[in-house]
């Protein structure tokens, strides 16, 4: 946890923000796996993290902007549950912690809401909750407030949205402090792993080596760890193949520090530690795109302007091979190198590894002036709006040769102009090969977070051979 003061100051610039009414934090619930007391590990809700700190399931965070008074809401622990959990702090001790000085039950709450007098069902809404992501939570919301399942999502509050966004864009210094303690576990991860990418081993242990780094770092993974020699599928989870001489390994993994703050990480590598022709020639293209959206990111360019000049340098370098052909304006402005790379170049990161996504993609990565394109692969974008010093993002080109893909293209003649189809009959057993980065937009620039991780095709070949 970081110092009560942090926590202080966020609630009261929330309050401010959102203005009037209660906002309602719900902290998570354990989940079953397979039975109730069989769980997968807790995992606590990050806005209830950025607000509150605190790891104990179940409590329920209320902040009160007409009185400027915080609480928190749960049950305490009896000695039914100490007996197999240990000592516990109370809810008051908990809240006292995080610079909370009311505390009250679940039944409190209850009356709390009642008493408040505020509700969804006003046309000014003044009860403040965000999107619940999980059912047990949207049917506790149901039942507090009055309103049907299925109404909950409705009533949301974009004040509430906004002003979360508006603030955990901006990561603190204490922040990105953690984000690069999340990184640094996942060079162990990666580097590792890279060692290990050698003929006749299978993806899940490498995938496994990369979890035991992950919680060795005290934290889980921050995703599922992507390690596929078929990385022309974007977010393969199948670790089933043994890996052969002549495919690239997509190893695309992160962790979260015990603070739950999060590194996202690709690295494309050859197996048995050399690259051919081929793959050095694909790699290198994808590492430019990679370096080109490093050069322009600053503070003020859109992140739509930067993945455009990173489409350049792929479909530059596509050209160059044969693979695309014509104007690279053109290419560009045709989304024809899309084929190739149907996602956008990034997104932001922080307590989710792509941050605040449950508040509606929409609302973290655009606004007013920035709107989603509607164009295969830019259409993807997770985030394409102006960016401010602060943000953290990731920058992670790939090129995927997707034969399904390339077939349908080609015989729907989509962008038939500026694609070699029978030169690229040739690369259809490729595979993938994606690079990802986690950075920082600084006052002028940008600045790549945490230890350097093997990037380059020489920095990879030592790795792997040492
Ligand atoms: N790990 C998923 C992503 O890079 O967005
Ligand atoms: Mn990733
Ligand atoms: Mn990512």
């Amino acid at each position: 946890m970081f110092k009560k003061e942090t926590y202080i100051a966020r609630r009261e610039q929330l309050r401010k923000d959102v203005g009037h009414g209660i906002i309602i934090i719900q902290g998570n619930h354990e989940a079953p796996c397979n039975y109730p007391d069989n769980t997968y590990w807790f995992r606590q809700d990050s806005t209830f993290l950025y607000f509150f700190g605190l790891q104990r399931e179940d409590l329920i965070g209320v902040l009160d902007c007409d009185s400027g008074k915080d609480f928190i809401f749960a049950n305490d622990y009896d000695i039914d549950d100490v007996i197999w959990t240990g000592p516990l702090p109370s809810v008051r001790e908990l809240a006292a912690s995080v610079g909370v000085e009311n505390t009250g039950t679940l039944a409190d709450l209850d009356k709390f809401v009642q008493d408040s007098k505020h509700s969804v069902l006003n046309s000014q809404s003044a009860v403040h909750y965000l999107p619940p992501y999980r059912a047990d939570n949207r049917r506790q919301l149901g039942v507090l407030l009055g309103i049907d399942y299925d109404a909950v999502p409705r009533y949301a509050s974009m004040p509430l949205i906004l002003a979360c966004v508006r603030q955990r864009s901006i990561k603190s210094d204490e922040e990105i402090a953690e984000i690069e303690k999340a990184i640094a576990t996942a060079y162990n991860m990666h580097v590792g792993a890279m060692r290990m990418a050698m003929p006749g081993r299978y993806e899940y242990e490498l995938a496994g080596f990369m979890q035991g780094e992950a919680w060795k770092g005290n934290g889980p993974v921050s995703f599922p760890v992507i390690m596929t020699i078929h990385g022309e599928t974007l977010h393969n989870h199948n670790h089933n193949h043994k890996l052969e001489l002549g495919r690239m390994l997509v190893m695309d993994a992160g962790c979260e520090t015990a603070m739950n703050y999060c590194s996202d990480i690709t690295r494309s590598v050859p197996v048995g530690g050399k690259f051919d022709d081929r793959q050095r020639a694909i790699y290198q293209i994808v590492l430019n795109a990679n370096l080109e959206a490093i050069r322009v990111t600053r503070p003020g360019i859109t992140y739509q302007e930067v993945h455009t000049a990173a489409s350049r340098v792929l479909a530059q370098g596509y050209k160059e091979l044969g693979i695309l052909r014509g104007n690279l304006d053109d290419i560009v402005a045709n989304g024809a190198h899309s084929l190739l790379m149907p996602h956008g170049l990034g997104h932001m990161m922080g307590l989710d590894v792509h941050d605040m996504e449950n508040y509606g993609q929409i609302n973290v990565g655009y606004d007013d002036e920035t709107r989603p394109s509607n164009q295969f692969g830019l259409g993807s974008l997770r985030c394409g709006r102006r960016l401010q010093p602060g943000f953290v993002i990731t920058d992670e080109p790939g090129c995927y040769f997707i034969p399904a893909l390339i077939d349908q293209w080609r015989q729907q003649g989509t962008n038939k102009d500026y694609i070699n189809f029978d030169e690229l009959e040739k690369w259809k057993d490729f595979g993938g090969i994606r690079i990802e980065d986690d950075i920082l937009v600084t006052a002028d620039g940008c600045r790549v977070l945490g230890k350097p991780i093997p990037k380059t095709v020489a920095e990879i070949e030592a790795t792997m051979n040492s």
